[in-house]
């Protein structure tokens, strides 16, 4: 599990210093939920908030899209927002806060839009969570976001240890969100109608270089189910679990580059004109 906590410290650390390679992974993801963002964004004048924006990809794309829109990037991540403001420094739509996402919306309401790449699956009580991100934003406000689908459609996440058994119980994490039952109760019960999810299917680009297994080893190595793996092994099996990983990358190459097949939830929903 990733908590809140990790993103902080540790983890948002790896995240920083990883941020063209984490960018690259959803590099076939963001076209299509920058243009739901898009379509979901008000004609006119709006706020938006970007929920862990981490290195700001998603909330600069959103800014340069609409320079009427007034977007703030949020992430508990220092590293990550000190990654994100050099890099998108000559936006003037757009600011970063380094906060709680929940915290900032109340402080920035009412907003009109709520955004999200992949950061909204790691609150502790989700449902809690979506109810004061609803209260923090107009009737009618749009909320898009994305998540990991399946494990199964995700095959990158288990290269080197299985699948975690099912639990009926809400864990955080980068596959909280992959059931879709579960995210549309979710919804209801915290103030959002109308959401939609659709399936968007990508290339998970680990590598593009001259040693693309020896690049790939290096990124799972830091970040991601792998990572935990090999890090959570005695010595003589990390050894093996190396060797099994560099041979599941060989078998994945093509070329300098190596993909894996993956698999995220677009959502989109709406503020109820009620509070929950
Ligand atoms: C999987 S990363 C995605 C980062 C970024 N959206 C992207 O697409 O590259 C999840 C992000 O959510 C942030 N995060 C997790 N919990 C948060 C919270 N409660 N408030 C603000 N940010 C949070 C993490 O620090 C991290 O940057």
């Amino acid at each position: 599990m990733t908590a809140a906590i990790d993103w902080r410290t540790r983890v948002g650390s790896v995240w920083a210093e990883e941020w063209q390679r984490t960018d690259r992974i959803f590099a076939g993801l963001a076209p299509h939920l920058d243009a739901a963002i898009r379509t979901a964004a008000p004609a006119a004048s709006f706020a938006a908030l970007d929920i862990g924006c981490g290195a700001g990809t998603t909330a600069a794309a959103l800014a340069a899209a609409h320079p009427d829109g007034r977007i703030t990037g949020v992430d508990v991540s220092a590293d990550l927002l000190a990654v994100a403001r050099t890099r998108h420094d000559a936006l003037t739509n757009l600011t970063f806060r380094h906060a709680d996402a929940l915290e900032a919306a109340a402080d920035l309401a009412p907003l009109d839009l709520l955004v999200s790449r992949h950061g909204v699956m790691f609150f502790a009580e989700p449902e809690p969570a979506f109810a004061r991100l609803r209260a923090a934003t107009r009737p009618g406000g749009a909320l898009v976001f994305s998540c990991f689908a399946s494990i199964a459609d995700n095959p990158w996440a288990t290269l080197v240890a299985p699948a975690p058994a099912p639990s009926p119980h809400y864990t955080p994490g980068p596959f909280a969100f992959a059931d879709t039952t579960r995210v549309a109760t979710l919804l209801a019960a915290s103030g959002w109608r109308d959401a939609q999810p659709q399936l968007v299917r990508f290339a998970y680009r680990v590598a593009d270089s001259d040693d693309p297994v020896e690049e790939a080893f290096a990124f799972f190595a830091r970040i991601g189910p792998a990572a935990r793996a090999l890090h959570d092994a005695t010595p003589s099996e990390r050894a093996g679990l190396a060797v099994l990983l560099r041979d599941r990358l060989a078998a994945q190459r093509n070329g300098a580059v190596i993909d894996f097949p993956a698999a995220a939830w677009i959502w989109t929903a709406r503020a109820t004109g009620e509070l929950p």
